[in-house]
């Protein structure tokens, strides 16, 4: 693919658009647009330049001057993405929607909030909160990450178990489509089957299907009871086991969430945090919510019960929330200790239907022993999404390590599609996962988002390079 280079005619055109302070050029300034948070060596690439439009009006400006010239836009929202999915990597124009970042309406009768695409996830959910309102579409990076992002990415986290993900709760977005439009799609609608459901399609579709400026979100009441327990397992199997069996009682708890030893271990030595987990080799978190404070604590206990006839160590229900958020603290914190802890990794984002998750584990310890490379493994249980990371031993040279994860991602994603799954539950593909998209992917279903890129983006300039190549 070949593109033109941002020439000093460009940038004087793109200061015209948004002004002259929102456009970047210093490579200072621009560095941190490189990368997002996946490991920045492998996939980091710096934009040529970077803009920060504050209206609609500015990003489809943009987005016309780059088809015209041929140059690459790449959308980015809090860059806390985990595939790549927000890196240049073709240089270009980097648009970012910081500044984008506006209530624009609370629609109490609709039960809707209509926002910019650049509001922190947190900021929105404290806003809609103060008014007895729940945005339920929580993403697990939520202190950080924007809407934007999740709608691009249609984020999960630890209450999409019984709340869904994202995409459950965009009923309407404003679009500036690859070729510089804007669109309204969708709408303050219960229901829609006039024509195809575009706004679904691009949620989820990593910036490649246009830039999403403003989104309306469906809110529910905010539950008025809510209660955790953890419970400690001698061996992760014994812990993984029991989710189906959970899940199969018919109680839908908000989240059930697995971390393995040296995951809970590795969270509470980066947060200084001590967990009474002795000898456990396991555990799960899980919540419930809901109106009715006796009918959540009852089916808590229901569970505990389950977890208590299935084996667990011990079952401690959470009596006060801050007990509980130091818990849910350790469990948020996987990542980013992993990180601290072994830069040398891979970030894995598996998902299965949930009665074969207890199928993964036994995988995973066969490819560790096979590849010589410890998977601690954790993640969102409740939803068959597992977080198992590829850990380099430090005894363990780059190129093999390089070579060695590859082989063993390709097996980790073949085995992952046998049980019925995908290798992205929240994620994204990006850059990250696009070597190995079309193994496990049906030619026929691949060609189909290929024709719909094509359509979309006749220049290929709107995210270039990102999911699979055109
Ligand atoms: C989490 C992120 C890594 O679940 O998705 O912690
Ligand atoms: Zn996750």
């Amino acid at each position: 693919m070949s593109y033109a280079p941002v020439t000093p005619a460009v940038v004087a055109e793109l200061r015209a658009i948004v002004g002259d302070k929102s456009v970047l050029v210093d490579d200072e300034r621009i560095e941190a647009y490189g990368h997002d948070e996946t490991s920045a060596e492998e996939y980091g690439h710096l934009p040529e330049v970077v803009v920060l439009p504050t209206t609609t009006e500015q990003v489809a400006a943009v987005v016309r001057l780059a088809n015209r010239e041929r140059i690459p836009v790449t959308p980015r929202g809090a860059g806390s993405g985990l595939s790549g999915g927000a890196i240049p990597s073709f240089g270009g124009i980097l648009l970012s929607v910081e500044r984008m970042d506006r209530l624009i309406e609370l629609d109490r009768a609709n039960m809707t909030v209509t926002v910019e695409a650049g509001m922190v996830t947190n900021d929105l959910a404290h806003l809609v909160q103060a008014e007895g309102l729940f945005f339920a579409g929580y993403p697990m990076s939520v202190e950080t990450c924007f809407i934007g992002g999740n709608v691009a990415e249609n984020a999960g986290g630890g209450k999409a178990v019984k709340y869904g993900v994202t995409g459950r709760y965009v009923l309407g977005l404003e679009l500036v489509t690859p070729t510089g439009d804007v669109v309204w799609l969708g709408g303050k609608l219960a229901k829609d089957v006039s024509g195809y459901d575009l706004k679904q399609l691009v949620v989820g579709s990593e910036g490649t299907l246009g830039i999403v400026t403003q989104v309306i979100l469906r809110l529910i009441a905010y539950p008025k009871a809510a209660s955790d327990l953890l419970a400690l397992f001698r061996t992760p199997r014994e812990a993984i086991d029991l989710v189906p069996l959970i899940m199969g009682q018919g109680i839908v708890p908000t989240g059930i969430e697995f971390m393995d030893r040296l995951s809970f271990q590795t969270s509470c030595a980066y947060l200084n945090e001590t967990l009474p987990y002795g000898e456990a080799g396991a555990m799960l978190l899980i919540e419930v919510d809901g109106n009715d404070a006796a009918r959540v604590e009852a089916e808590l206990f229901a569970i505990g019960d389950l977890c208590e006839k299935h084996g667990a160590l011990e079952v401690y229900v959470g009596e006060d929330r801050t007990t509980i958020e130091r818990l849910w603290s350790v469990r948020r914190n996987i990542a980013e200790a992993f990180k601290v802890a072994s830069p040398v990794q891979s970030l894995e984002d598996i998902v299965v239907p949930v009665a074969r998750i207890p199928d993964v584990l036994p995988e995973l310890e066969r490819l560790s022993a096979a590849y010589g490379m410890q998977i601690p493994c954790y993640g969102h249980a409740g939803d068959g999404n597992l977080h198992a990371t590829l850990v380099k031993d430090p005894a363990m040279d780059l190129g093999t390590w390089h070579a060695n994860k590859d082989a063993c991602l390709r097996e980790l994603y073949r085995v992952t599609r046998d049980l019925g799954g995908k290798i992205s539950g929240e994620h994204g593909i990006g850059l990250k996962r696009k070597p190995f998209l079309d193994d496990v992917t049906n030619p026929v279903e691949i060609e189909l988002m290929r024709a719909i890129k094509r359509a979309w983006d006749p220049a290929n300039v709107m995210n270039p390079g990102k999911i699979f190549d055109v």
